[in-house]
């Protein structure tokens, strides 16, 4: 059964074509490369031992999208394909809800038009990567699913207006299944060292940039703020290994093939650390020092963000298994074998 992974080469999507390929899916990986490297491919047939099939354009042409739909007929497709950095949205919105909100419409009208002239296919199922992010800056932690969504930046906001897209097509036509995954934050790489988070240019997140100063690729890190209501006064997350999040996507994958209506579900270790937490434990594991100063807060963070995963494990049947010594350990593996990334190449 082939599943459609739109975005598949970029970092959550190839980690998540790792684990369908063992669960007997057979991913077909659609990228545009803008924002990913083509050496993935690569990576991805090494690690998976079996070359993957690829569709190299845009979620904006729709046409070319209903085109891959009937070549394929994927039973489900996992939409990963998007822009992802908060402060670019900041700078550049128009960018974002072009991108993000039309790569959306185009995938769900190809869709659409798929099935409708197709040859009595069934509409794929739909998993959708959303962010934790919706819920902009919650009054308490953890967070649960019903707790009210706002947005703090342009990225935020498309991914509030995507999950109102697939509510109201869903509502439109009750045969779409759809599984909204709200993801808080991913980090590591695969455990072979051979895949892994290759951001472009200055990390926006935390740990990349982490193991870009232990590989001495950056002199220190920039700890934004320690005067948070927090125990140690700097930011706290709910960070989830990316193999955790790849398991996720597998666990809704096939509860919607196994009859499965929708479901929207947060997708963390229900686990919260501190910035500085987060570098004593990469120190301790890769025996690296990571040299920080504190800098002033960045504009748009919150104090604390982590998730109660209950209902995720509830209707999915999921849980994540690492911790963060694990998602220290296998970050520092692929930053270490890969000091330039995939560009070490
Ligand atoms: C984590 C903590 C920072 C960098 C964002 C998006 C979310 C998802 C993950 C896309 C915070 C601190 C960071 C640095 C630091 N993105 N920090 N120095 O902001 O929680 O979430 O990325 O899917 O949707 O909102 O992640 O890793 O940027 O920050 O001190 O150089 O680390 O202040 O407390 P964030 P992050």
């Amino acid at each position: 059964m082939k599943i459609l992974l739109t975005g598949g080469a970029g970092y959550i999507g190839s980690h998540t074509a790792i684990a369908l390929a063992a669960e007997g899916f057979e991913p077909v990986v659609l990228d545009n490369f803008s924002n990913s490297h083509p050496t993935v491919m690569e990576r991805l047939t090494e690690v998976s031992g079996r070359s993957m099939l690829l569709e190299q354009g845009d979620v904006l042409d729709t046409d070319w999208l209903r085109q891959v739909l009937q070549r394929h007929h994927p039973v489900a497709v996992v939409h990963f394909a998007g822009d992802k950095a908060v402060g670019e949205s900041v700078a550049q919105p128009l960018k974002y809800f072009h991108n993000n909100v039309g790569g959306a419409v185009s995938l769900m009208r190809a869709m659409v038009q798929a099935t409708a002239t197709g040859g009595g296919d069934r509409t794929p199922a739909l998993v959708f990567s959303s962010s934790a992010t919706v819920y902009g800056d919650p009054a308490t932690v953890p967070i649960t699913e019903d707790f009210p969504r706002s947005h703090t930046n342009p990225y935020g906001h498309t991914k509030l207006v995507i999950e109102d897209m697939l509510t109201a097509q869903c509502k439109a036509d009750p045969t779409w299944r759809v599984g909204v995954l709200r993801y808080f934050n991913p980090v590591g790489a695969h455990p072979s060292g051979r895949m892994g988070e290759d951001p472009d240019g200055m990390p926006n997140n935390l740990m990349p940039f982490v193991t870009q100063v232990a590989v001495g690729r950056r002199p220190f890190l920039n700890v934004y703020g320690n005067d948070y209501p927090t125990p140690d006064g700097t930011g706290v997350r709910d960070y989830i290994h990316v193999m955790d999040l790849a398991s996720g996507h597998v666990a809704a994958v096939r509860t919607l093939l196994q009859g499965s209506q929708g479901f929207t579900v947060n997708l963390g270790t229900g686990r919260g650390h501190s910035v500085l937490e987060v570098v004593r434990a990469f120190e301790q594991v890769s025996g690296r020092a990571v040299p920080y100063r504190i800098a002033p807060r960045r504009a748009g963070d919150v104090a604390q963000c982590w998730a109660d995963p209950t209902l995720a494990r509830t209707l999915l049947g999921w849980k994540a298994r690492f911790g963060l010594e694990d998602m220290c350990a296998d970050a520092w593996r692929w930053q270490n074998l890969n000091p330039q990334g995939y560009r070490s190449a």
